[in-house]
């Protein structure tokens, strides 16, 4: 059971790191139309952490409320790097960020979750998929 939660909390810390990946992205667009949908991800990140949060504290575990330890260094390195400007590259540096934060939030999850979690898991890693196929609209 620890291990479960201790795989749901590193799960969760990824989808905090999206949510404040978007807000760099939101606040760099100048486009309304790809604001809009960058909102519309972030909106559902913020419900997937709800969702591991409250899954996390029905299973008896404490949830972690950031992106932890090692999340913080990785967006100070970021912070560094600065965040793209332009909308090709905030477009770009969103879908990246949608699959290389999924394929390691799967990675964190690969133990044996119950069933109720795995689904939720799984149902939340279709919709980063989803968010991929939204974002690569905006580059046609
Ligand atoms: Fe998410």
């Amino acid at each position: 059971m620890d291990e479960q939660i201790k795989e749901l909390n590193a799960f969760l810390e990824g989808e905090f790191m999206g949510i404040h990946a978007y807000e760099h992205y939101i606040k760099n667009t100048q486009d309304e139309a790809i604001k809009k949908d960058l909102q519309t991800i972030q909106q559902n990140h913020k419900m997937h952490a709800i969702f591991v949060a409250e899954r996390i504290q029905n299973l008896g575990g404490e949830a972690v409320d950031d992106v932890g330890l090692v999340g913080a260094f990785q967006e100070r390195v970021q912070q560094v790097k600065g965040y793209p400007k332009d909308s090709r590259a905030i477009i770009e540096g969103a879908i990246h960020g949608e699959e290389f934060g999924s394929d390691m939030m799967a990675e964190f999850v690969k133990g044996d979750l119950d069933l109720e979690s795995r689904n939720m898991v799984q149902s939340i890693l279709k919709e980063h998929q989803q968010h991929i196929e939204l974002l690569r609209k905006h580059l046609k």
